[in-house]
């Protein structure tokens, strides 16, 4: 009987333990899934802090325009690096006026402020002389009572300047296109006019009208070579490739087409180079520079002019020198000879009627592509020198 108890007990207590462990087990599974999803939602959290402050940095650091945001009360809460940049100054805590000190952009946000349907604006504005700002103000309203302010203040300085060369170019072509148009204009209407051509200057007429026809032809030809050749330049679409170049034969090929119109000017170009010079140069393009410079020496001297290529050294570079003793520039304009389509004086130059001003220009960039410097040296009346260097080829 005895025996029977204590195997009914022990059943009962098995069978509790049982329970017992299943209930525990059943309870160390639910507080695994909690403490899953509570590290879930801490990792969350986590990323979501880390991403803003990845949006903080990227809106101070990368952002390349000011960002500026102000609270209700116009004060500064938030100001990124470069809106502090060009406010030369720590802005948070500050008023707007206070922090840019900049009258227009006061105004606009005034205007934000004041116009309850106006939720943005924008306005061009120069900022401390030579910036000029695109500054644009949104109102931002999160709740009845919070409203902010965001100012974006790109810069776009660049920009405007490169849109003003571009209409000056497009002036300046149009204006160089004009006179070689007019002229084939009215060769065309002479040719057309039957009274003329039957009368008995009629050849000689068609043989001049013929020569302008040309000659305006030539100015239209060089306008677009040079013009090609000044944006291939540029933009880098033919690279320039600096290869090891002796300097004596490619000055003489540079030079070798222009010795007949010196010829026709009675004047002499002469080089005295030595024959060991090699130089890192793309020889097509400085054939350029050497073509140009020594084009204009002969077109601004007088009959009998002497032309002189010479060059100096040092260890590193090759200074070559183009000299005259022609006309000469006015030292007032000497530093503007090298911008594209400047010419001095135009009534001045007798010459001027075949050329574009181009010519220095090009020859200054291709200078410069070759690591160079370009310079000129002039006296009114008595000629004018220019120097260029190029980097010398050492190896052998
Ligand atoms: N050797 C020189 N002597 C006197 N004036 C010069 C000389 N070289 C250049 N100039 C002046 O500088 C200006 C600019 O020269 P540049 O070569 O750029 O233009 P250009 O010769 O008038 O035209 P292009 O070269 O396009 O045919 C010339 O118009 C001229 O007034
Ligand atoms: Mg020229």
């Amino acid at each position: 009987m005895g025996m029977q108890i204590l195997l009914f007990l022990s059943i009962i207590i098995t069978i509790g333990l049982g329970i017992l462990y299943l209930q525990a087990l059943r309870q160390a599974r639910s507080l695994k899934t909690q403490i899953e999803a509570y590290s879930a939602a801490q990792k969350e959290l986590l990323s979501r802090v880390e991403f803003s402050e990845l949006l903080d940095s990227v809106l101070r650091e990368v952002i390349d325009d000011g960002i500026v945001v102000l609270d209700a009360n116009q004060r500064v809460l938030f100001a990124n690096n470069k809106a502090r940049e060009l406010a030369d100054h720590e802005m948070v805590g500050e008023s707007l006026i206070a922090s840019l000190r900049h009258r227009g952009i006061d105004e606009l946000l005034l205007e934000v402020i004041e116009h309850d349907e106006q939720s943005y604006v924008q306005q061009l504005l120069n900022f401390n002389n030579n910036i000029k700002l695109d500054v644009q103000i949104h109102r931002l309203q999160k709740s009845k009572r919070e409203t902010f302010y965001v100012l974006l203040l790109r810069d776009v300085t660049a920009l405007k300047r490169a849109e003003v060369a571009r209409r000056e170019m497009v002036d300046n072509i149009t204006h160089e296109l004009n006179t070689p148009i007019t002229t084939m204009n009215l060769v065309v209407e002479t040719l057309d006019d039957d009274d003329i051509l039957r009368s008995k200057k009629g050849h000689k007429i068609l043989k001049e009208k013929i020569s302008d026809l040309r000659r305006s032809l030539g100015v239209v030809t060089q306008l677009i070579e040079e013009m090609k050749i000044l944006s291939e330049i540029q933009s880098g679409v033919l690279p320039i490739l600096l290869q090891p170049t002796p300097l004596l034969p490619m000055i003489e090929s540079a030079i070798a087409p222009l010795h007949p119109l010196a010829a026709d000017h009675q004047q002499q170009i002469q080089v005295e180079i030595p024959d060991d010079i090699i130089v890192y140069a793309h020889a097509y393009y400085l054939e350029r520079v050497v073509k140009n410079i020594t084009h204009n020496a002969i077109k601004f001297s007088p009959e009998n002019g002497i032309i002189c290529i010479t060059a100096t050294q040092d260890e590193q570079m090759v200074t070559v020198a183009i000299k005259d003793n022609g006309i000469g520039i006015p030292a007032d304009q000497l530093p503007r000879i090298f911008e594209r389509f400047y010419q001095v004086d135009r009534s001045r130059d007798r010459a001027r009627k075949n050329g574009t001003g181009l010519g220095l220009a090009i020859a200054k960039h291709i200078v410069q592509k070759h690591g160079g410097e370009i310079w000129v040296e002039s006296e009114e009346g008595k000629g004018t020198t220019f120097f260029f260097s190029l980097y010398k080829d050492t190896s052998s």
